[in-house]
C-alpha cells in the first residue's frame, strides 16, 4: 500500500491509531527528506494532542532506531548505560561511569550537550584540559575494552530521524509529549547497543517533568520501550527540586565529581551515584559493592584512565572564573528552600549553559551552593557563590535567584532523594 504524509497526518488528527506500516513509512520518508518539515510538524502536533499508545510508541521508536546504525558492543564484559532526563547539578555520570566500570561492567555513555538550564555532560568534561568528546566507533569499542567506560559525543549515524525530529519539535512547541520524548530518548540509547539501561527520571522544579504524575508516566513509557527492544531496563524516580550536590556549572561539577571519586563529596551525590551503580550492576548481572569500590580508590583510578584515554589530563588544574560574587544570609535561621530551577537559570545566565545549540559555554562559570536546605545559617554567612568570566551577567543571575531560597525558624522536613524504582 502506498502512503502519503497527508493521510498519516489526518489519521492522527482524527484520533486514530497509526498502523505499523504508516509509522515505518513516515519516519523513513522524513529521514530521507521525502516528507517535508511542515508535514512532520503537523504530525508531531497531532501526536502531541492525541498521543500514541504503547505499541505505537514502541513501533515509532523502532523506526527511529532503524533510521541509522545500531552499534554492536562486543567488548568482553556486560554492557550497561545510564540516562538522566536532566537536572541542575546533575554530574552523576562523571563518578558513575568509572565506578561501574571499576566494578566490572562496561559503560558506553554517548551523551549530549546542555541546552537551557540543565547542564550537559560533554560541556562539563570539556573543562578538563585536552579532553576530547568526538570519538570514532572503533575508539569507543577499544576504550570500552581497555578502560571499561567511555563518555563521548553520540555519532551522527545513531538515530538520525530523532536528530531531525528533535530540532523540529524544539521550534514547533511539540517537545513536551510523553510518547515523543520517550521514543526520542530510547531510540538513541537502543542504537548505542548497551544490553541494559538504567534511567534516572527526575521530578521537580529543576526537571523536565515538574509533577510526579508526568514523571511516572514518562518512566513507564521509557521502561515499556526498553522491554519491547529486549533491554534489561529500570527507571529510578528521583527528586530534582533542589540542586544535586553543591556545584552547578562545568568545571565546578568536575571538581565535585573528583571529590566523590576520592571517597568524599556531598552525601546526596554519593547516595544517588551508589544507588544508580547498584541498579546498573544488578541489571548487568555483575555482583560487586559500589560503595566499597568507591572507598578503595579503584573508581578514581578508572576515572583517570578514562580521561587520559580521551586526551585529557586528570591532574591539570581546572579553569578558575575571573569574577566571584557571594550572596549572604540576611538573617539567622535555617535554609528552608533552594529552588533547583532558580539556581539552574542563574548558572546558565553566568555563562555555564547555552541559549542556542551553537553558543559556547564558559568552563569556569557556575554557582556553588554553600548551604543546602536544612542547614542552620547565621546572618552574613555566605549562601551562594556566583562565578563567571563576564561580570555583566551577575545582576541577571541574582534576579533569577530572587525568591529561589528562603530562611525560616525551623528546618524543613527531610526530602527523600530516591522516590521509586520501576523495573521492566
Ligand atoms: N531528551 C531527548 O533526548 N529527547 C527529548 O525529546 C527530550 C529530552
Amino acid at each position: 500500500m502506498t502512503h502519503t504524509a497527508v493521510d498519516v497526518i489526518r489519521a492522527k488528527r482524527d484520533g486514530d491509531r497509526l498502523t505499523d506500516a504508516q509509522i515505518d513509512w513516515v519516519v523513513d520518508a522524513y529521514t530521507r527528506g521525502d516528507v517535508a518539515d511542515e508535514q512532520m510538524s503537523a504530525l508531531a502536533m497531532a501526536i502531541y494532542l492525541n498521543g500514541m499508545d504503547a505499541s505505537e510508541t514502541a513501533r515509532w521508536t523502532r523506526a527511529m532506531v532503524d533510521s541509522g546504525e545500531r552499534l554492536t558492543l562486543d567488548v568482553g564484559r556486560p554492557t550497561v548505560d545510564k540516562h538522566s532526563t536532566g537536572g541542575v547539578g546533575d554530574k552523576i555520570t562523571l563518578p558513575l561511569a568509572p565506578l561501574v566500570a571499576a566494578c566490572g561492567a562496561a559503560v558506553p555513555q554517548l551523551s549530549g550537550r546542555g541546552l537551557g538550564h540543565t547542564g550537559g555532560t560533554l560541556d562539563k568534561l570539556e573543562s578538563i584540559p585536552g579532553w576530547r568528546a568526538q570519538l570514532s566507533v572503533d575508539e569507543v569499542v577499544s576504550q570500552l575494552r581497555s578502560v571499561g567506560a567511555v563518555v563521548c559525543a553520540a555519532t551522527s549515524g545513531l538515530a538520525p530521524a530523532d536528530k531531525k525530529l528533535y530540532a523540529l519539535r524544539d521550534v514547533t512547541g511539540t517537545v513536551e509529549s510523553i510518547p515523543l520524548i520517550a521514543s526520542s530518548i530510547m531510540s538513541k540509547k537502543i542504537a548505542e547497543g548497551a544490553e541494559a539501561l538504567v534511567l534516572d527520571v527526575k521530578v521537580g522544579s529543576g526537571a523536565f517533568m515538574k509533577s510526579p504524575e508526568r514523571a511516572r508516566a514518562l518512566a513507564q513509557a521509557l521502561v515499556a520501550i526498553g522491554v519491547d527492544h529486549g533491554l534489561r531496563v529500570s527507571a529510578l524516580l528521583t527528586d530534582m527540586s533542589v540542586p544535586l550536590g553543591r556545584a552547578v556549572g562545568n568545571a565546578v561539577e568536575v571538581a565535585e565529581s573528583v571529590e566523590v571519586l576520592r571517597g568524599g563529596g556531598p552525601a546526596d551525590v554519593v547516595e544517588l551515584t551508589v544507588a544508580l551503580a547498584e541498579e546498573m550492576l544488578s541489571r548487568a548481572g555483575v555482583t560487586a559493592s559500589p560503595r566499597e569500590v568507591l572507598a578503595s580508590g579503584a573508581a578514581y583510578e578508572t576515572w583517570a584512565r578514562m580521561i587520559r584515554a580521551q586526551g585529557g589530563d586528570p591532574d591539570a588544574p581546572l579553569p578558575e572564573a575571573a569574577h566571584k560574587h557571594v550572596v549572604t544570609a540576611e538573617e539567622d535561621g535555617y535554609l528552608t528552600e533552594l529552588d533547583a530551577y532558580a539556581v539552574g537559570v542563574a548558572a546558565w545566565r553566568l555563562g555555564a549553559g547555552r541559549a542556542r545549540k551553537e553558543d559556547p559555554v564558559q568552563a569556569a562559570a557556575g554557582v556553588l551552593c554553600l548551604a543546602k536546605p536544612g542547614d542552620e545559617v547565621t546572618r552574613g554567612q555566605p549562601l551562594l557563590e556566583l562565578r563567571t568570566d563576564t561580570p555583566a551577567a551577575i545582576p541577571a543571575a541574582l534576579a533569577s535567584l530572587a525568591g529561589g531560597y528562603g530562611i525560616g525558624d525551623t528546618p524543613p522536613p527531610p526530602r527523600p532523594l530516591l522516590l521509586d524504582t520501576l523495573r521492566g
